[in-house]
């Protein structure tokens, strides 16, 4: 009988690269991600609603291509986003059919061009199909590119819970091009930058200033200071990941899940009503009182977050916030469960010690909670 260890070493290669039409036959920063002598096959998934604002995509894409003898494109297959494509496995489904049909294998690259959702299951069929095809991301939305898309992580829902099928992978490349944030609608656009705001709260008061100062363009969506907010916040959740120690999420501390827990519940209360950036925002609101209430921050404090939320036209109130069971029982706080269950280990909730630093609790006092609760409905609105 013998028994050993054995350390199994792994880099990955986190590329991220922010520009603006990156299609653009003229513009190097695609190509310089695809080695010239290496021929691969490429196939491209785009959601239909970025084909509706950039009906033009399909031919620039073979404009570029036609630079790029060693891409041989096999299709471009379109299918619907949002959050209806993570709710089942019908669209997971089209793009593992889709990486059949074409013989796409672990040596051909994975193209997504969508938001968060979409690139979370077009991600995740990457992921799994073949144990994993070279995937490069093409974020759409202001959440996708502030935040998601630079994440190494997919998944669909099952059980109704968020997530619950996915993996950690990390893409081959995320390429954000700002020419696609201007097609959202406008309040899409602002509502996305709730995770530049929570990136800042948990991480760097430097960045929580900026945003509080620049908060009437970033309200107008100044397209300059949309920009820099996107790659400050980006790179902030980036740097996180790979030089945090805990990309794969091994432990049990989730300081970029700030606001997290309850935002998830709410947003499976609202039966997915009511969008993830929207519920972090109120999860962001109740969080934040909490911790005042336990000490750690003060009133005035409470209320510079809240400024920036409601600069941002974000909500601090949502009603599946203040959902109840039979028996009068708050539905939110089984988040904290089912939380704690989606982690796995200890119950681990992130609160602000300072406007800008985060730090970990393991408890949560559930009555407190529950007077956030009623205190964020009562806000005046
Ligand atoms: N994998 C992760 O680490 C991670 C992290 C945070 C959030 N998420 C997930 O991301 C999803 C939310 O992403 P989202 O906020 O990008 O929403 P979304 O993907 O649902 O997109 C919102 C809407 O905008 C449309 N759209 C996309 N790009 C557009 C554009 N350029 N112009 C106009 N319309 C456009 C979509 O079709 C959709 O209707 C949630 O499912 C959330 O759970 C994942
Ligand atoms: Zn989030």
């Amino acid at each position: 009988m013998s028994s050993f260890d054995l350390d199994i070493p792994i880099t990955f290669k986190h590329r991220i690269r922010f520009a603006k039409n990156v299609l653009d036959i003229h513009n190097p920063v695609l190509g310089e991600l695809f080695p010239t002598g290496e021929e691969a096959k490429l196939i491209v998934f785009i959601e239909n609603e970025i084909l509706n604002h950039f009906p033009e995509i399909e031919s620039e894409l073979s404009d570029w291509l036609s630079a790029q003898p060693q891409l041989s494109l096999t299709a471009v297959v379109k299918a619907e986003g949002g959050e209806y494509c993570k709710r089942s496995e019908l669209v997971c489904r089209e793009v593992m059919d889709a990486i059949e049909l074409h013989k796409i294998d672990r040596h051909s690259y994975v193209w997504v061009i969508g938001g968060g959702a979409f690139l979370d299951v077009v991600g995740f069929a990457a992921a799994t199909a073949h144990r994993g095809i070279r995937l490069v991301r093409f974020p759409t939305t202001t959440l996708s590119q502030d935040d998601s898309g630079v994440g190494v992580k997919n998944g669909i829902n099952l059980y109704q819970k968020k997530n619950f099928l996915g993996t950690f992978a990390v893409p081959y490349a995320v390429v954000n091009d700002f020419r696609f944030l201007y097609t959202q609608p406008p309040q899409l656009c602002r509502d996305g930058l709730v995770e530049a705001v929570k990136v800042a709260l948990v991480k760097d008061p430097e960045f929580f200033s900026w945003i509080e100062e620049h908060l009437s363009e970033l309200s107008a969506l100044t397209p300059a200071i949309l920009e820099e907010c996107v790659t400050r916040s980006a790179t902030l959740h980036a740097r996180h990941i790979a030089l945090g120690g805990d990309p794969f999420e091994m432990g049990s501390s989730r300081p970029l899940d700030y606001g997290h827990w309850a935002a998830h519940k709410a947003e499976q209360l609202s039966e997915f009503a009511l969008s993830h950036s929207r519920a972090v925002s109120v999860g962001i609101a109740l969080d934040t009182l909490y911790a005042s209430k336990q000490g750690h921050l003060c009133s005035a404090q409470v209320e510079q977050v809240f400024r920036v939320l409601r600069g941002l036209h974000l909500p601090l109130w949502d009603d599946s916030f203040g959902l109840r069971n039979e028996s009068g029982k708050l539905l939110l706080l089984d988040g904290l469960d089912e939380f704690r269950e989606h982690l796995g280990g200890r119950l681990t909730i992130m609160l602000l010690r300072e406007l800008g630093t985060g730090f970990d609790v393991h408890e949560i006092d559930h009555e407190l909670m529950e007077e956030c609760v009623m205190a964020l409905e009562n806000l005046p609105r």
